[in-house]
């Protein structure tokens, strides 16, 4: 009989790449996947360590999974293997063990490849967690098995991992350690197995994914945007993007795939965290406001249609009204498509949770919501900007509203049209004729 498989993911999109993955590695022992909790013979919980809300939630999740455990033991029997994965996982390994008996396996982001051995190690008579979080060497990406199952139109490819940056905020350098790149001829051959499988979009992932150079076909050490030129190569390929970049690691070849890969679409997240000098000097960012504003002037010189997103921090320690108010107008002066944005969360062992000068939550509660006002003000007129436009719609899924069916932008926007438009994996042009906060319509251009 197969046995079943629960996985639920946290956090940023490097998640959901790995939970795909250790769902390919774990159906050679048998296991498909349900979308059940409550019917699942095994439960991947795949954490998120960035800020302590995240990090708390999993506690919660897990006393939540303990009663599933017991009930499903005590009525049939049939225990439920319980996995936690994640940053989580590995920056708190020790505390789940001890807070949270009943889990059977904790496995850091380095060590996937060695779930399935770890889960031929439990012992159900012990209640001692098996543990994985190591940083092994070798590459997790060639000992995964290479994916198989198709993922949709639009798939994630990781390509590189970790990061070296230690941004004095960040959980990240901890949690995945050092940056590694993988080389050119294995994310190529990843590359084509998704095409093959369906994908017509690839997303490449990284914590600091402009930060990628790795062995190029030619043997040589290869940057970023020498690979999206080598990927722009593959038959069947339509849209290319990538994220999260660093606005360090913007580099000559990268400006150049913008200027000229047709595949290259016209978004980019790019993050500033805040637009004060003295607060990115604080955060270990080791660039300026100017810098920033400088890369964003150059992208939207070689495209001009580029529209771009962000991430922002407010309430870092010391943050001034003065302060915030810089972040205000340099989110002023580049005009987001869209943004993500996050109160100061003091993370143990960062160094930025040590500093004086804390700040108030309500002063952050009151910062974010003035500039979550300003970035949806953004939104809504970059969205209302294309009414009337033809723009082509990457055809992805059924749309949850009945006879219709849900695709993207080359902006990123969520389109929502009539099902009998276009089949999953398409890309059509859709007149635009209406545009909400989060969403446009479309139809059929005549
Ligand atoms: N590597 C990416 C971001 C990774 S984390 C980069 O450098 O931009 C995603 C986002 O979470 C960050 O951009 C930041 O805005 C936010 N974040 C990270 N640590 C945080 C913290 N301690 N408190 C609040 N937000 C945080
Ligand atoms: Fe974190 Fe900074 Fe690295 Fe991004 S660049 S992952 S924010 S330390
Ligand atoms: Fe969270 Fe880890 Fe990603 S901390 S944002 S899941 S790298």
């Amino acid at each position: 009989m197969q046995k079943k498989l629960h996985i639920k993911t946290y956090g940023c999109q490097m998640n959901v790449y790995d939970s795909a993955r250790m769902a390919d590695s774990l159906a050679p022992l048998g296991y498909g996947a349900t979308p059940q909790l409550d019917d699942a013979d095994m439960v991947v919980i795949n954490t998120c360590h960035i800020r302590e809300k995240a990090a708390e939630k999993v506690f919660s999740e897990l006393g939540r999974l303990r009663k599933i455990k017991n009930a499903r033991m005590e009525e049939h029997g049939r225990d439920m293997v319980i996995v936690v994965a994640g940053c989580v996982a590995q920056a708190e390994g020790e505390e789940i063990a001890r807070r949270a008996p009943w889990v059977d396996v904790i496995v850091g982001p380095q060590a996937y490849q060695n779930l399935p051995a770890l889960i031929g190690k439990i012992d159900p008579s012990s209640r001692q967690a098996v543990v994985d979080t190591e940083f092994p060497v070798a590459d997790k990406f060639d000992l995964l098995p290479t994916n198989e199952s198709p993922r949709g139109a639009a798939a994630f490819l990781s390509v590189q991992e970790g990061c070296d940056k230690f941004c004095s905020f960040c959980v990240v350098p901890y949690t995945r350690g050092a940056e590694f790149s993988r080389p050119a001829d294995s994310i190529i051959a990843e590359a084509r197995r998704l095409i093959k499988g369906g994908a017509v979009e690839l997303t490449l992932l990284g914590q600091n994914v402009n930060a990628w150079h790795g062995e190029g076909l030619d043997g040589r050490v290869w940057d970023f945007g020498r690979l999206l030129f080598a990927l722009a190569e593959l038959s069947g390929l339509k849209r290319l993007r990538y994220t999260t970049s660093h606005p360090l690691d913007m580099h000559e070849a990268l400006y150049q795939a913008h200027a000229e890969i047709p595949q290259l679409m016209p978004y980019l997240h790019l993050p500033v965290q805040s637009g004060s000098d003295r607060i990115l000097k604080a955060m270990n960012r080791r660039h300026s406001r100017d810098d920033y504003l400088r890369i964003i002037d150059r992208l939207r010189d070689v495209r001009p249609d580029l529209a771009l997103s962000g991430d922002f921090i407010v309430g870092f320690p010391n943050e001034s009204d003065g302060d915030f108010a810089d972040t205000l107008n340099l989110i002023a002066r580049v005009d987001y498509a869209s943004a993500y944005s996050f109160k100061y969360s003091p993370r143990p062992g960062t160094p930025a949770a040590n500093h004086d000068g804390q700040i108030d939550e309500a002063v952050k509660s009151a910062r974010l919501t003035s500039l979550q006002q300003l970035i949806s003000a953004q939104q809504q007129k970059f969205n209302h900007s294309k009414l009337g436009a033809v723009m082509d719609v990457l055809v992805e899924r059924p749309a949850s509203k009945a006879g219709q069916k849900a695709g993207r932008s080359p902006w990123m926007q969520a389109v929502h049209f009539h099902a009998a438009s276009g089949e999953i994996g398409d890309i059509i042009p859709l007149k635009i004729v209406g545009a909400h906060q989060n969403s446009l319509a479309g139809c059929v251009a005549s």
